[in-house]
C-alpha cells in the first residue's frame, strides 16, 4: 500500500513539473486564503478516506458472514458445471461425504452417488438443463460411514461469464427415510394382527354357520374381483377383502335355528336376522386397522335409493366398498343354495342387479360384475351353472 502511495505521488509531482502553467505570484492574503482552501481540502479527503476505511471494514465483516452461513449451512451447497463437476462446494457437503474440499473440486457429483441411483440423477440433471425449471430427486450417495439418502434440489443458474451452471442443495433425508420404514413396518404389522383377528373370526362363523362361511368366502371373491375390474386402489381392495369374509359376523349372534332353518322365516326371525348388519358393527368396531372394516359390515345392506337397512344410507354416504359388497352379496345368495330355497340361479341374480342398477345398487358396481359374468367368464368358486 506504501509503495503505491509512493508512486502516486512521483506520478503527482511530475505532472505538476511539466505543467506550462507558472504559478502566479500571490499577495500575503491570497496565500492565507489558498492555505486555508487546502486545510481545508486535506480534511475532507481524511473524512472520506476513514469512511472508505469503516466500508471496507463492514465489507471483510460481510464476506465473512456469508461464508460462515454459506459454509456452516445445515445444508450441503454445491455450484456445478453443465456436466456435473463440481465448482465450488460448502463445508457441510463435504463434511456429510466425508471428503476434504479441495479434493471434491473438478470431480464430477455422479461419482458420490449409488451406483443404482445414478439413472435418477442423469434424468434430474438432463430436466433441469432442458426446461430451466427447478428439480428435485432423492438419491443414495456414499457418506462417509455408509450410504446415505440425500434430497437434490436444484435450479439453473449462469456463473459470471454467462455459462449455465447448476446450484444445488444438498439435505440428510435418511432419518426421515428412516422413519417411513419404521411406519411401514409398523402398518405391516398392524395389518398381520388384524388379519389374524379376521381369521378366527373366519374360523367362529364355520363352526357356527357353514352356509354363512361358504357365502362369506364366495362373494369375497367375487367382490374382490369386482373392485379390481373397477379400478380400486390396492389398500382399498385390501380393506374390502377383509370386511367381506366376515361381512355376515353379526349372524354368529343368531340362533342356529333362525339361521339353518329350510322354511320361510316369519317376520320377528326376518327382524332378527336384519339386527346382523348392526351386531357386525358392534364385533368390530374397535379393532384396530388401517381401514373401516366396522362400517363396510354395517353398510352392506344399505341401497342406493336409501331403502336398505340399518340406517337408510342414500348414494355417496355409503362407502364404495359397501356398495360394491351388497352387489356381490345379492348376486351370490341368489345364485346359491340356501337351507330354505333351491338356487335362483346366476341369470336371475345378474337380471336383478340390472334391473336395478342405479336404483338399488350402485351402477359401477353391477356394470363390473356384469362384464366379469359376461364376458370375462368369472364364475363363483364352488358353484356350477
Ligand atoms: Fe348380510
Amino acid at each position: 500500500m506504501s509503495d503505491k502511495k509512493t508512486d502516486l505521488r512521483k506520478e503527482a509531482e511530475e505532472m505538476v513539473a511539466s505543467s506550462p502553467e507558472k504559478p502566479a505570484a500571490l499577495s500575503p492574503e491570497e496565500t492565507r486564503q489558498a492555505l486555508h482552501e487546502l486545510r481545508v481540502h486535506q480534511i475532507e479527503l481524511e473524512i472520506q478516506n476513514e469512511e472508505l476505511r469503516r466500508a471496507q471494514v463492514e465489507l471483510e465483516a460481510a464476506r465473512s458472514r456469508y461464508f460462515d452461513l454459506y459454509d456452516l449451512a445445515p445444508a450441503g451447497y454445491f455450484t456445478l458445471s453443465e456436466k456435473g463437476l463440481i465448482l465450488e462446494v460448502n463445508l457441510t457437503a463435504a463434511t456429510m461425504l466425508g471428503v476434504a474440499r479441495s479434493s471434491l473440486v473438478k470431480q464430477p457429483l455422479i461419482r458420490f452417488i449409488l451406483p443404482e441411483d445414478r439413472d435418477i440423477y442423469y434424468g434430474h440433471r438432463q430436466l433441469l438443463f432442458e426446461t430451466g425449471a427447478t428439480q428435485v430427486c432423492e438419491v443414495r450417495m456414499l457418506c462417509t460411514t455408509a450410504p446415505c439418502w440425500v434430497r437434490i434440489d436444484a435450479n439453473a443458474a449462469q456463473d459470471t461469464d454467462g455459462a449455465p451452471v447448476c446450484n444445488a442443495i444438498m439435505i440428510d433425508i435418511n432419518e426421515r427415510k428412516q422413519a417411513k420404514k419404521q411406519l411401514l413396518e409398523s402398518l405391516e404389522q398392524v395389518r398381520r394382527a388384524v388379519e389374524t383377528t379376521i381369521q378366527v373370526l373366519v374360523m367362529a362363523v364355520e363352526v357356527k354357520d357353514p352356509y354363512t362361511a361358504g357365502h362369506q368366502r364366495r362373494m369375497t371373491d367375487l367382490a374382490r374381483t369386482m373392485a379390481t375390474e373397477m379400478g380400486l386402489s390396492p389398500k382399498q381392495i385390501e380393506g374390502l377383502r377383509m370386511a367381506g369374509v366376515i361381512h355376515d359376523i353379526g349372524k354368529i349372534t343368531l340362533p342356529t335355528e333362525i339361521l339353518s332353518k329350510p322354511t320361510k322365516l316369519s317376520d320377528i326371525e326376518f327382524l332378527l336376522i336384519r339386527e346382523h348388519v348392526q351386531l357386525g358393527y358392534e364385533i368390530l368396531k374397535d379393532v384396530e386397522s388401517p381401514w373401516p372394516l366396522a362400517e363396510i359390515v354395517r353398510q352392506h345392506h344399505e341401497r342406493m335409493d336409501g331403502s336398505g337397512y340399518p340406517q337408510g344410507l342414500k348414494g355417496e354416504e355409503i362407502l364404495m366398498e359397501a356398495r360394491i359388497l351388497a352387489v356381490a352379496d345379492v348376486v351370490e345368495a341368489m345364485a346359491s343354495y340356501r337351507p330354505y330355497r333351491p338356487a335362483l340361479g346366476l341369470d336371475a341374480a345378474l337380471e336383478e342387479i340390472e334391473k336395478n342398477s342405479g336404483l338399488l345398487y350402485d351402477s359401477r358396481a353391477v356394470d363390473a360384475c356384469l362384464r366379469l359374468f359376461r364376458k370375462k367368464g368369472f364364475q363363483l368358486e364352488g358353484t356350477r351353472f
